[in-house]
C-alpha cells in the first residue's frame, strides 16, 4: 500500500546536532560531530557557544578555526572523572598538544587541572608562556637538540628519552646537572591501525627504545646516579577504536615496571600514552572516555596486584579526543563548477593549507550549511579548496543543500591537527580562530596577513 504520510525532509544540519541522552548529561565529546553548544537559532543559522557563525565570519572574516570552549573542558572533566572514579592511584592527564598547541589552550586545559605533552623547543615555550607548571610539562621527541634539551632541563619539565643518544646526551649533561627527571619510551610491539590492530615482536616504529634492549637501558640508568628517572612511557598510535590495544599495552607496561625493579630503579609513574579515536563521520564508533580510561585502569591495578607491586602514578595524554570536536572551521563559499555525468565541485576559500589531513591522510569529515540548518540535503558535491593543487579536496561526495556563492560551509570536527600542521601553502595567510562561550567570542589566534607572510624574508642587496 502507498503511504499517504507526508515524507519528512531531514533538515540536513540537525542531524548533526548533539542529542540529550534521558538524565540529560554524560554525552562524550569524541562521540559527537558538533561541538556540545551547537544550536540552531530563530534565523535557522548555526550557533556555536552561544555565537551565530555567520556572524562571527562577518566579524572576524574567512576561514576561521571556531573553538568551543564548553565542549573541551568537559572533555578535560570526563577524563579527570573517569580517573577519580576507576583509578585508586594518584593520576595525571596530560593533553597532547600536538593537536593544537596555542597559548589559550594550554591555559584551559592546565585550568582544568591538566599537563601538557610537547615535542619541541617551540611548545615547551607556548606551555610556559601559557603559565604551565614546568613540572606538568612533559617533552616528548625523537630527535630533540641539546638546545631543546637544555630549554627543558634549565626550566624542569620532565624528559621522555627516546634513544639511546639522547640518554646518553642527557647522562653527559646530569654530570653539571643532577637530579634531571626522565622517563623512558620503549617501543611496545603493539602497532594500531584505526579498525584492526597487531602485536609483533620486533615494531618497526622511529620512535621509543627497543623492547629488546629494555635490560640494557635498565642498567645503564641505573648506573647514572645525576638521572632520576622515575616513569616509563608508550604511545601505541591515533584514532583507535579499540580497547583492546590499550589493555595490551597496560599490561605490558606494568611487566616492565616489574623488570625495572630487578635494577633497583624507583619507577613510580606509567604513561600510557594517547589515541583515544573520535567521531569524524556516522560510521565512525569509538568507546566513549569513560570506557576508555576504565579499561586501562583495571587493567593497571589487576596487573599490579597480582605481580604485588605498589600502583604506579598513571598518565594518559589524549590529544585529537580533547580537542577535535570542540572545533570546526568556518569557510565561504565561492564558485562551482558542475562537470555533467561526473561531479560538482564547490569551491571553498580555504582548504589544505587549514586542514592538511585530507590530503594527508585521505582523512573524511562531514559539513553543514551553517546559514540554511534545516534545508534539505538536495545535492551530492565535492568540496574542493583554493589551492593550486588537484588533490586539494576536503570533503568528496559531501551530501549539502543547494547552496550559492557567500554561504557558510562549516566543516566539523577540525579542532585537532588542523591548526596545529597547517601551512601558508601558496602563500595563504592562516585563518583567524576563535573561541566561543556563552554568547562572547574571543579571538586566540591573530589571522596572518600578508606583511607577516614576508615578515621573515630577506631581499639581499644585490637583488633590490
Ligand atoms: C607520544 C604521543 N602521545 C600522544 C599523542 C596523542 O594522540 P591522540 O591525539 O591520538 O590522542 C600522540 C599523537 O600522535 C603521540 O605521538
Amino acid at each position: 500500500m502507498v503511504s499517504t504520510q507526508p515524507v519528512a525532509i531531514q533538515a540536513h544540519g540537525s542531524q548533526y546536532l548533539p542529542q540529550l541522552s534521558s538524565s540529560g548529561i554524560n554525552l562524550s565529546p569524541n562521540l559527537l560531530l558538533l561541538p556540545m553548544s551547537a544550536r540552531v537559532n530563530h534565523h535557522d543559522f548555526l550557533e556555536i557557544g552561544g555565537c551565530d557563525v555567520k556572524t562571527l565570519v562577518e566579524q572576524f572574516d574567512s576561514p576561521l578555526y571556531i573553538l568551543d570552549e564548553q565542549t573541551l573542558r568537559v572533555a578535560c572533566r570526563q577524563y579527570q572523572e573517569a580517573c577519580q572514579k576507576y583509578y585508586k592511584g594518584e593520576f595525571q592527564i596530560l593533553y597532547a598538544s600536538k593537536a593544537w598547541n596555542c597559548l589559550a589552550i594550554c591555559a584551559i586545559v592546565a585550568s582544568e587541572g591538566l599537563g601538557i605533552d610537547v615535542v619541541s623547543g617551540g611548545e615547551i615555550y607556548t606551555a610556559l608562556q601559557a603559565g604551565v607548571s614546568p613540572s606538568k610539562i612533559y617533552f616528548h621527541g625523537n630527535n630533540k637538540s641539546r638546545a631543546e634539551l637544555n630549554l627543558a632541563i634549565e626550566s624542569n619539565c620532565p624528559i621522555v628519552v627516546d634513544n639511546w643518544l639522547e640518554l646518553r646526551t642527557l647522562a653527559e649533561l646530569a654530570t653539571n646537572n643532577p637530579g634531571i627527571r626522565i622517563m623512558l619510551r620503549l617501543t611496545p610491539g603493539i602497532e594500531c591501525h584505526t579498525h584492526e590492530y597487531i602485536r609483533t615482536g620486533n615494531l618497526d616504529s622511529k620512535f621509543g627504545f627497543d623492547i629488546n634492549d629494555l635490560d640494557q637501558v635498565f642498567a645503564f640508568i641505573s648506573q647514572q646516579p645525576g638521572l632520576n628517572c622515575f616513569g616509563l612511557h608508550a604511545h601505541i598510535g591515533s584514532q583507535i577504536f579499540e580497547r583492546q590495544p590499550h589493555r595490551d599495552l597496560a599490561r605490558i607496561m606494568v611487566q616492565w615496571l616489574r623488570e625495572s625493579l630487578k635494577h633497583g630503579l624507583n619507577i613510580t609513574e606509567l604513561n600510557v600514552g594517547g589515541g583515544l579515536g573520535v567521531k569524524y563521520v556516522e560510521s565512525d564508533d569509538p568507546p566513549n572516555i569513560e570506557e576508555w580510561i576504565k579499561a586501562i585502569c583495571e587493567v593497571v591495578q589487576n596487573a599490579c596486584t597480582s605481580e604485588n607491586l605498589p600502583l604506579p602514578k598513571l598518565l594518559c595524554e589524549p590529544g585529537r579526543s580533547l580537542v577535535a570536536t570542540a572545533g570546526v572551521t568556518a569557510y565561504t563559499v565561492g564558485a562551482t563548477k558542475t562537470i555533467p555525468g561526473i561531479r560538482t565541485y564547490l569551491a571553498i576559500d580555504g582548504g589544505m593549507s587549514d586542514n592538511p589531513r585530507p590530503i594527508t591522510y585521505q582523512s573524511v569529515y562531514r559539513a553543514v550549511i551553517a546559514n540554511k540548518m534545516s534545508a534539505p540535503l538536495s545535492q551530492t558535491v565535492t568540496v574542493a579548496g583554493k589551492h593550486c593543487e588537484s588533490g586539494d579536496i576536503l570533503i568528496k561526495d559531501a551530501q549539502l543543500p543547494r547552496t550559492e556563492p557567500g554561504d557558510i560551509l562549516v566543516v566539523m570536527g577540525t579542532g585537532a591537527y588542523n591548526y596545529s600542521m597547517s601551512s601558508n601553502y601558496n602563500r595563504l595567510p592562516r585563518p583567524a580562530a576563535v573561541l566561543v562561550m556563552n554568547g562572547e567570542a574571543n579571538l586566540i589566534l591573530q589571522r596572518e596577513t600578508y606583511q607577516d607572510l614576508v615578515r621573515l624574508d630577506c631581499l639581499p642587496e644585490r637583488l633590490k
